[in-house]
């Protein structure tokens, strides 16, 4: 027997035993005070660092005084009980289920309405009945004994007789309070739905995920939140069950004291609700009172509207007569209560399979994996796509052909794939990877650096970027060709009259006449502005091409830099870089856009067509940094081959050369330098190593 048994909770002797009693019930006062702050009211008064430091100061009194350990102390909260089966509970008042109008239409609120006015023996002389509408949270229902304001016990439906006693585990739920204040009755038992967040759902796949990648045995993710949150509620080790976050929203309740013994004395839900909440309880804000039929119908759109901005699933709506001793009056049949109904919203989750994945390439030149599925009706239509958004997306929840998922339509947002069911994944299903070419072109495609998306860079000639591409190049402050608005674009395409961009200048009159909304005078006026627009200048014609990443400014400054088409089309990424603005990853962008061939032919083809502009010349030499600069490479330098070194110079002005003369501005040597670093020496040249290439390279002269 521990002196805990013996003694009770019998003050303790010494002073500074009394001192660590009273600072530990004060510190489980504070904490409680916290704690619902936090997790039930979402707004905390404390810093999570100065809450963990009073924890943390309870937890070493605890430690150091077993005697102090209460079990309603917010440290019971973190679990690490392990149990080989749950104990049964007898509920004393049965849990019982509600009857769910299947019906999801208006009707289904109005034939219930209809249905409790008839049990009442209410005229249509009579008032509107009033009714508590609640949400239905989707989770399970749990029933929580307090005894003396104490949490003692916390247990599942079960069969609706028998639970099973997961205590252990509830306790681990911040929002439930462990004590209540000193107004609650000496008994009562709180009933309510145990739930996950759709956030914390998705954080803990996340978490499982990365066990599972780890190869920790028998780690899976959860199919659904109401799954986790089952899961979570049935784990032997309370400490598992204590790393899944878990909510708590309560709606009724159970076992109580009566009146005569203290207990609350409620003439309806509604006060009855707001009394729990008052006692620290989560009740959902969207729980209204509302009067007859129409008040139901009014609630059921009004969530079906918010059922997609609510942070956790619900699968309908309950509506509650509001009167209890009209409930007592209606009663039950069999197991359901006549007073309450569910009305349901159609799923947004279902499973299917994943037939193939695809991957579309959209009119920016996005590549996106798409799921093909065996159709599935999910939240009120027939789903047969569900976008992976891109390959990491499809890696990281690794969605691959054949597997089972859980398909998620939820309002207006296009279908998603929640997860994989990984127990049905068919043996040697492959694991997807991207394409490195376009599915519609054949260019490249490529994904750069720190980005999601890869990318079709066949800009021009891919026909899934072709529409985009002549919206972009007739535009005001690229080629301006006035009257070419996106409708006609999207016929002229559709039709197949503009295949590349230089189609564009043979269209014939008849031909735009015939379009959609084209009057023969538009015709004509386009016509002209399409003649018009063949005298451009450079940067507009750049800007026009669409590269990636060029924007007017940097055409500008690229026209400016290279004053020829030609000189940009064969510039090395290097040469690309001494463009003001310009970056390895414009740089490589407009390389990648030049390297391809259907590229270069588009802009033959249109200066082919009569496209021309006034060249101007290449910055002048002078004006580049090291102009007049002579260098010589010699040895194995450090940070780069000498051929990139060269480029680099090169293309800031500086002339690289073989052999040392007095001419020579700089010597740069890397390690084994031989006959040039003795000959530099010799005639007084100055000498560089990697740090005064860098300087070099930066446009300093040493
Ligand atoms: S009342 C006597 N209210 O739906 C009525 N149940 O079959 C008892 N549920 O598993 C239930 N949200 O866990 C009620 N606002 C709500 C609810 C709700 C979800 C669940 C409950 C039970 C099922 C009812």
């Amino acid at each position: 027997m521990s002196t805990r048994d013996l003694f009770g909770d019998a003050p303790l002797n010494g002073s500074g035993q009394e001192r660590d009693l009273a600072r530990a019930a004060e510190l489980r006062s504070l904490l409680h005070h916290h704690a619902h702050c936090y997790y039930t009211l979402d707004a905390p008064e404390l810093p999570d660092s100065e809450y963990d430091r009073l924890f943390r100061e309870l937890q070493a009194l605890e430690a150091a005084h077993p005697e102090l350990l209460k079990p309603d102390s917010p440290t019971q909260r973190v679990g690490g009980q392990v149990l080989d089966a749950f104990a049964q509970v007898q509920h004393r008042v049965p849990m019982l289920s509600i009857r769910t109008e299947t019906d999801t239409e208006a009707s289904g609120a109005e034939a219930f309405d209809a249905r409790v006015r008839k049990e009442l023996t209410l005229s249509e002389a009579d008032p509107a009945v009033q009714y508590v509408a609640e949400l239905k949270f989707d989770g399970l229902a749990m029933s929580l004994r307090y005894e003396d304001g104490l949490l003692v016990q916390a247990a599942t439906r079960g069969d609706g007789e028998t639970g099973e006693d997961v205590t252990a585990n509830v306790r681990t739920i911040g929002q439930i309070p462990l004590r209540l204040p000193s107004a609650a009755p000496a008994l009562l038992e709180v009933r309510g739905e145990v739930y996950m967040r759709r956030d914390d759902f998705e954080k803990l796949n996340e978490r499982q995920r990365a066990r599972m990648a780890a190869g920790i045995k028998g780690e899976k993710t959860f199919v659904n939140p109401r799954n986790a949150a089952a899961g979570a509620v049935r784990q032997l080790d309370s400490g598992i069950a204590a790393e899944r976050p878990l909510s708590f929203f309560a709606y009724g309740w159970g076992d109580m004291a009566s009146a005569a013994e203290g207990g609350p004395v409620w003439d309806t839900h509604f006060e009855a609700l707001q009394q729990l909440k008052s006692w620290g309880f989560p009740v959902a804000d969207q729980t209204s009172c509302v009067l007859g039929a129409a008040g139901l119908v009014g609630f059921h759109q009004r969530m079906a509207r918010e059922r997609d901005a609510l942070p956790y699933d619900i699968d309908g709506v309950v509506y509650k007569v509001n009167r209890l001793d009209w409930q007592l009056q209606l009663g039950f049949v069999t197991r359901e209560p006549r007073w309450a109904v569910a009305h349901k919203y159609p799923a947004q989750e279902e499973m299917t399979t994943v037939l193939s994945i695809d991957v579309q390439v959209g009119r920016t030149g996005k590549l996106t994996p798409v799921a093909k599925l065996a159709p599935v009706f999910v939240g009120g239509v027939t789903v047969t796509n569900a976008t992976l958004h891109n390959e990491l997306e499809a890696r990281r929840k690794d969605v691959r052909v054949g597997d089972t998922v859980i398909v998620r339509r939820a309002g207006d947002v296009i279908p998603e794939v929640v997860s994989v069911v990984l127990d049905r994944r068919p043996a040697d299903a492959p694991q997807f990877t991207m394409m490195s070419h376009c599915p519609v072109c054949g260019s490249l495609a490529e994904r750069e650096e720190g980005e999601a998306d890869h990318r079709c860079t066949g800009g021009l000639f891919c026909s899934a970027q072709r529409k985009q591409a002549v919206w972009h190049f007739a535009h005001r402050r690229a080629m301006d060709i006035e009257g070419l608005g996106d409708k006609l674009v999207d016929q002229l395409v559709d039709l197949g009259q503009v295949k590349t961009l230089a189609d564009l200048y043979h269209l014939k009159l008849e031909t735009l006449a015939s379009m959609d909304r084209m009057a023969e005078k538009s015709a004509v006026n386009l016509l002209e502005a399409l003649e018009k627009s063949k005298q451009a200048t450079l940067p507009r014609f750049l800007f026009g091409l669409g590269i990636r990443h060029v924007g007017e400014a940097t055409a500008k400054e690229l026209a400016r830099h290279f004053g020829q088409l030609d000189a940009i089309m064969v510039a090395s990424e290097d040469a690309l870089l001494q463009v003001p603005d310009v970056g390895p990853i414009v740089a490589h962008s407009i390389r990648t856009f030049f390297d391809q061939a259907h590229n270069r032919e588009v802009v033959q083809a249109l200066r082919d067509a009569g496209l021309s502009w006034t060249e101007g010349d290449a910055l002048a030499p002078t004006e580049m940094p090291l102009a007049g600069v002579t260098v010589v490479l010699t040895g194995t330098l450090q940070s780069m081959g000498r051929d990139e070194a060269k480029d680099q110079l090169e293309a800031l002005g500086a002339k690289v050369s073989g052999s040392v003369s007095k001419k020579t501005s700089y010597v740069v040597a890397g390690a084994e330098a031989g006959s040039k670093l003795d000959k530099a020496q010799a005639l007084g040249v100055p000498v560089l190593d990697d740090a005064g290439l860098a300087m070099l390279l930066k446009g300093d002269k040493p």
